[in-house]
């Protein structure tokens, strides 16, 4: 494995604590290592202190000594110019050489680009050119791309098109790391292992689906890259887009990579584009005033580090898609994600529409219940059914219950960064958990008409949420025109 960023904050908090995971449960062979790449100068001897002090850091119940020895034998660095064209791929091809020789390793890189979005492509053509990316002699060569990948439309297809002629879609691997929580992956399972919830999952039955992913945090010292960003291009083309992929899309005819894929990328050609006036009525933008979260004053977006004093960015995006398909035909999802929201939260909520209440004409309406399955998954990951009983005693009265299933309670606490399967996974060569080209153009194709009107149009009420709330009032408009609500945390009462 070879990490270009090596010195960055995602390999020290990511990356080396999942291949410590994954080492400690056995699924990486004494045949392997990494090779740390960054600009920084340092001696292998250096790094592997860094990465020891790290993982001593990052490691949840304290690290295993003799793992740290097993790693530390397994870690090389070497440092450069990333735009120089010889010197430091000259000296990553000798180290490699030199390594492989040293840990009996057939020639199989992935190389990881925890670097730049910008510098993708650049990097990806120098590992080429120096002879380090052609697949001979039966050996592989993965390259895995962190998000964002592109900026928009656009961008996301230059870059494509750039990696595509170095290398082959297979060669690729677009991460996305909501793919790597277990609570995502058992949406596959849930929805296809199981023959009970399939049948109703469809508009005959369903009446709306709300996608939330909910941040207490603010944008800590990221100010920067966010400026640019903002929460929609941040988080919706990819993470969410994830979720409403695997909760819409229709069976695969196997697990295999491209058969899921394929699946994925029907339900993005089926979302509705949005014209300039549906942008500006069916998406909702918000910016963070300062507040109180668990207690504590927090300040407003405006005032954090590197962010403008007059910032139009959006740190709140909610949007009301359509499914233009027989399946979901008239069901809306709606997504929203923000941060310093009340609480930590991300779930998917299946609304199922009313049961014919004839029978219960006198009941108050909010004590009828609706149908509900929520997915829950952060914190507590888990699934609830939410349903209607009779409250004990000689009236016929309904309350809501819940049947829950807690993931800890089953299968106990799982130590995991989210990046272990992943990684495991580019080993292993399945890239069913990693983007295609095809789906990172569809969603930018989605989403950038409202990036588009935003920017045309910037809001002046900015900022319009407290921070330590759930987001600005149009975003509850947003559904309350269709005459439903969100589905909070603190709501105990139904989402209708
Ligand atoms: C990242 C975004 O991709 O995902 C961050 O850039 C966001 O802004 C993060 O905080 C959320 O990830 P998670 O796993 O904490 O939900």
């Amino acid at each position: 494995m070879m990490i270009f960023g090596a010195t960055g904050d995602l390999t020290k908090r990511k990356l080396f604590p999942a291949i410590y995971n994954l080492a400690k449960d056995g699924h990486i062979p004494d045949s392997f290592a990494v090779i740390g790449i960054g600009r920084q100068e340092l001696t292998s001897e250096e790094f592997r202190g860094q990465i020891l002090d790290d993982l001593r850091e990052f490691t949840p119940n304290g690290a295993d000594e003799e793992l740290l020895s097993w790693f530390e034998a397994r870690t090389y660095y070497t440092g450069g110019d990333f735009d120089d064209d010889k010197q430091l791929f000259g000296d990553i091809k000798e180290l490699a050489a030199k390594v492989c020789a040293e840990h009996k390793i057939p020639a199989n890189f992935f190389y990881y680009m925890a670097i730049p979005p910008g510098l993708f492509a650049n990097v990806a053509r120098k590992i080429v050119d120096n002879g380090l990316g052609r697949e001979e002699n039966g050996n592989w060569r993965r390259f895995v791309f962190e998000k964002p990948f592109g900026h928009d439309l656009e961008s996301a297809k230059a870059l494509n098109a750039d990696l595509l002629q170095l290398l082959d879609e297979r060669q690729i691997y677009r991460i996305d790391h909501y793919l790597g929580k277990e609570t995502v992956q058992n949406l596959l399972v849930f929805r296809f292992g199981n023959s009970i919830f399939e049948p109703i999952w469809n508009r005959n039955y369903v009446d709306n689906i709300q996608i939330t992913v909910a941040e207490k945090l603010g944008v800590e010292g990221r100010g920067g890259y966010y400026e640019k960003a903002g929460a929609l291009r941040d988080m919706i083309p990819n993470h969410i887009f994830q979720l409403v992929t695997l909760t819409g899309m229709e069976p695969p005819v196997s697990f295999d990579a491209d058969s899921v894929r394929d699946e994925q990328a029907k339900i993005l050609q089926a979302i509705k584009c949005f014209s300039p006036e549906e942008a500006l009525s069916c998406a909702v933008r918000g910016q963070y005033g300062e507040g109180e979260i668990d207690g504590n004053r927090v300040p407003a977006y405006r005032s954090e580090e590197s962010v403008s004093a007059t910032s139009a960015t959006e740190t709140f995006a909610a949007l009301k898609l359509s499914i233009d398909n027989w399946r979901w035909a008239d069901v809306p999802f709606y997504i929203r994600t923000g941060k310093r929201m009340a609480t930590r939260h991300s779930s998917i909520v299946v609304q199922f529409k009313k049961a014919p209440f004839m029978l219960f004409r006198d009941t108050p309406i909010e004590r009828l219940t609706t149908n509900r399955i929520e997915i829950h998954i952060q914190p507590d990951e888990g699934i609830t059914l939410h349903f209607g009983a009779k409250i004990p005693g000689p009236i016929v009265q309904m309350g809501a219950v819940d049947m829950d299933f807690n993931y800890v309670d089953h299968f106990g606490e799982q130590i995991s960064t989210g990046y272990e399967r992943l990684l495991f996974d580019c080993m292993i060569g399945d890239a069913t958990l990693f983007q295609r080209a095809d789906m990172v153009e569809a969603s930018w194709a989605i989403v950038s008409p409202i990036l588009d009107v935003w920017a045309a149009v910037p809001l002046r009420s900015f900022p319009n949420y407290p921070s330590g709330s759930w987001g600005p009032a149009e975003a509850d408009e947003l559904l309350a025109k269709d005459g439903r609500r969100w589905k909070n945390t603190e709501h105990h009462t139904d989402a209708v």
